[in-house]
C-alpha cells in the first residue's frame, strides 16, 4: 500500500474520528438543495469519506453514486446508509481510475478532495474527467483548501497535522483550471470546519459544464 493511502486507512481506523468527518452536511450544499439550484438527479460524490453528504442527498431524493479510496471509509459509509434507511451506490475506487467509470451524472461534487491531488500534471486530466462524466449542462461543485490562507505553512504544497500533504491552490489558479471546461456560476472563499473547533479557508466553485 502506498504511504499516503496507509495514512488515510490509519486515520479511518476509528469511525467518525477523522478531523473532517461531520454527520451534518455543509451549509453550502444544503443551500444548493434548498434553493433548488440542484434538484433531485444523478449525482457522483468523489472522495466521499464516511458518506454523510451522499446520504444527505439520497435522503432528499437524489440518486447517488459515491466512492473513496479508503476501504474503511466506504465500509462505514455503507453502514451509515443502512442506518439512515437510504440507498447509495458506495464503492472503493482511486480517482486515477475515473476513466473506468461508466455512465453520466447531472451533478458531481468533490468536497475537500481536489486538494489531495498534488501532482500538477494530474489536476487538469482529473477536471477533464469530471467534465466527461457530466451530461450537457451538468453541474460541478468543488471545494478545496485555499492558498489565500496561511494554514499549515505557505506555498502550494503543505503538510497538515495529519502528516498528509495537501495542495493549497489560489482562487485565480483554480479559476484558470476550471474555466477551460466549465462556466463558473459562483466562486468564493468559504470557511470549512475542522475538528476540534477550527475553520479553514477553502475555495468554493459551483460550475456548469460548457
Ligand atoms: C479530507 S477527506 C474528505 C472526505 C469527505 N469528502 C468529507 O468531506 O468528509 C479526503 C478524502 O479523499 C480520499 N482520497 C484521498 N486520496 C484519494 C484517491 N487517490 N482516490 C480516491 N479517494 C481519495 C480520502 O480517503 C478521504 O476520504
Amino acid at each position: 500500500m502506498e504511504e499516503c493511502e496507509e495514512k488515510f486507512e490509519k486515520i479511518y481506523e476509528n469511525q467518525g474520528a477523522a478531523l473532517w468527518t461531520f454527520s451534518k452536511p455543509p451549509k453550502e450544499l444544503v443551500h444548493l438543495v434548498e434553493s433548488g439550484k440542484i434538484q433531485p438527479c444523478k449525482v457522483l460524490d468523489i472522495g466521499c469519506g464516511e458518506g454523510y453528504y451522499a446520504i444527505y442527498l439520497a435522503s432528499n431524493g437524489f440518486s447517488v453514486t459515491a466512492f473513496d479510496r479508503s476501504r474503511r471509509a466506504i465500509s462505514y459509509a455503507k453502514q451509515h446508509a443502512k442506518d439512515a434507511g437510504v440507498s447509495v451506490d458506495f464503492f472503493v475506487l482511486d480517482y486515477s481510475e475515473l476513466d473506468t467509470l461508466e455512465g453520466k451524472f447531472d451533478f458531481i461534487f468533490d468536497w475537500r478532495f481536489l486538494h489531495e491531488i498534488l501532482d500538477i500534471s494530474k489536476r487538469k486530466p482529473y477536471v477533464e474527467n469530471v467534465h466527461r462524466l457530466l451530461v450537457p449542462g451538468g453541474k460541478y461543485l468543488s471545494v478545496s483548501f485555499s492558498g489565500e490562507s496561511d494554514y499549515w505553512g505557505s506555498g502550494k504544497i503543505r503538510k497538515a497535522p495529519t502528516k498528509i500533504k495537501l495542495y493549497f491552490g489560489k482562487l485565480q489558479d483554480l479559476k484558470q483550471l476550471f474555466e477551460q471546461f466549465f462556466n463558473i456560476i459562483e466562486m468564493k472563499l468559504i470557511q470549512v470546519p475542522e475538528k476540534p473547533d477550527m475553520n479553514i479557508e477553502a475555495n468554493y466553485f459551483f460550475m456548469e459544464k460548457l
